[in-house]
């Protein structure tokens, strides 16, 4: 693929860090260097690091890889973590195309907000899932570009809609503009969405991409939650799917080993992960060492069987706050709300009823009063549109505060049904 056209034109002038470039030859044996303006290491206090995990297994990282990761080192991540991540995209993946480039980043965040300035040209469009993931937007919105909403429902994005859109450009563009160039770039949470807890099936991923290819759309397929599937086995990705290489795939450690490390990775086409390392270049300059050492050192100690065995581990744990966080919704909002009961990840997203059409004020003010805590929908809709829904999380909730909160909330969106009913 040409994927020039798909550049912002600031992506264009990216060049690389002269002395990042640089970076790979420092470690080649026999190289001696009089290059880099590194610290010498040797003035650094700390001598190793050990962690221990809950298990009470202990595990002491490599002497050299530690002090490695409190150097400067290359700006797609550590190589042997980069490398052991490869390897399980590889695995988990098995993509078509195998010329894939793969870079670590201080989250998915930091990397899918890199992918969003490569192809954010002024004054073009994007297109976004509505609702969608609220951090996305908070970047987006300052972005020079007018956002493209694509309705979801329970069975992920409706790539029927995404075709009309396409097929029909510029009819159906929201911002009216008659002579916008047609989106090139579709941004999708595809598993566990964040706010609506639902997940692409395979068939709509299907068509999703069938779609795409045809209309030569671009996907940042941002998936934090893809290995919180409930079911097995877990729904293929579009990554897994792209013979084209027309899909920038975004991995977290946020949600299965820590948030705090901020790991995240970008997997795709070795020209567009080329473009973000040049962002980082310019910008952060590469992940945190010691983080990305914490993740490899026990990932190199688990293997592949240990770590597809602990995010086992991690869904079934977030499978039965989803079971136990049900049947208080099926208790007390059944009649005052509607709700797709999630396969994935840690969101419901609730439509309220009773006549409530922007639950804004509700969630903010009565809610809060009534000492319960959710977020108003209009955070996760791209164009700010009023909505009746609401994102509630049953990820850190204690099992035994489930029912009181979804009671409480019952009783905020009863006394506002009940109001609405007396006015009309
Ligand atoms: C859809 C989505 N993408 C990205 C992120 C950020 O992930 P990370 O911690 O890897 O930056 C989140 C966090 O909530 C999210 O929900």
């Amino acid at each position: 693929m040409d994927y020039r056209k798909f550049l912002s034109t600031r992506s264009k002038a990216r060049v690389p860090s002269a002395i990042r470039a640089l970076m790979p030859l420092y470690n080649k044996k026999d190289m001696i260097s009089l290059a880099a303006g590194m610290p010498n290491p040797e003035t650094f206090p700390y001598a190793s690091m050990s962690v221990t995990l809950k298990s009470g297994e202990i595990i002491t990282f490599d002497d050299d890889l530690f002090r490695r990761s409190l150097s400067y080192d290359y700006t797609s991540g550590m190589p042997q973590f980069n490398q052991w991540l490869r390897e399980l995209q590889i695995r988990e993946h098995a993509p078509p195309c195998k010329e894939f480039d793969l870079s670590i980043g201080s989250g998915s965040q930091d990397l899918f907000t890199k992918a969003m300035e490569m192809f954010a040209e002024p004054g073009t469009a994007l297109l976004v899932e509505e609702p969608t993931y609220a951090g996305a937007l908070s970047f987006l919105k300052s972005e020079p570009v007018d956002l493209v909403p694509v309705n979801t429902d329970s069975e992920g994005i409706d790539p029927e809609m995404l075709d009309r859109i396409l097929t029909s450009w510029p009819e159906l563009n929201p911002t009216g503009k008659k002579d916008q160039p047609r989106p090139q770039v579709l941004y999708t949470v595809p598993v566990g969405g964040n706010p609506t807890g639902v997940s692409s099936t395979l068939q709509r991923k299907k068509r999703t991409y069938e779609v795409c290819q045809k209309h030569d759309i671009l996907i940042i397929e941002d998936d934090p939650y893809y290995y919180l599937q409930f079911k097995t086995p877990r729904t293929p990705s579009y990554f897994s799917m792209d013979v084209d290489g027309r899909v920038l795939r975004m991995d977290s450690m946020s949600k299965i080993l820590s948030s705090g490390i901020r790991i995240g990775w970008v997997t795709g086409p070795k020209v567009l992960v080329e473009r973000i390392n040049l962002h980082t270049m310019s910008t952060n300059l590469q992940p945190a060492g010691v983080p990305q050492l914490m993740a490899y050192g026990l990932l190199a100690e688990w293997g592949y069987d240990g770590f597809f065995a602990h995010v086992d581990r991690v869904a079934n744990f977030y499978r039965e706050r989803r079971d136990v966080f049900e049947e208080s919704l099926e208790r007390h909002l059944k009649g005052l709300a509607e709700w797709v009961v999630p396969d994935s990840g840690m969101f419901v997203w609730i439509r309220l009823l009773g006549g409530i059409t922007d639950s804004n004020e509700l969630i903010l003010q009565k809610a809060v009063k009534n000492n319960v805590l959710a977020v108003p929908g209009v955070a996760f809709m791209p164009l700010n549109d009023i909505t009746p829904c609401v994102r509630v999380s049953y990820s850190c909730i204690e099992k035994d505060q489930i029912d009181e909160a979804v009671r409480r909330l019952a009783t905020v969106i009863r006394e506002e049904a009940a109001a609405n009913s007396a006015n009309n």
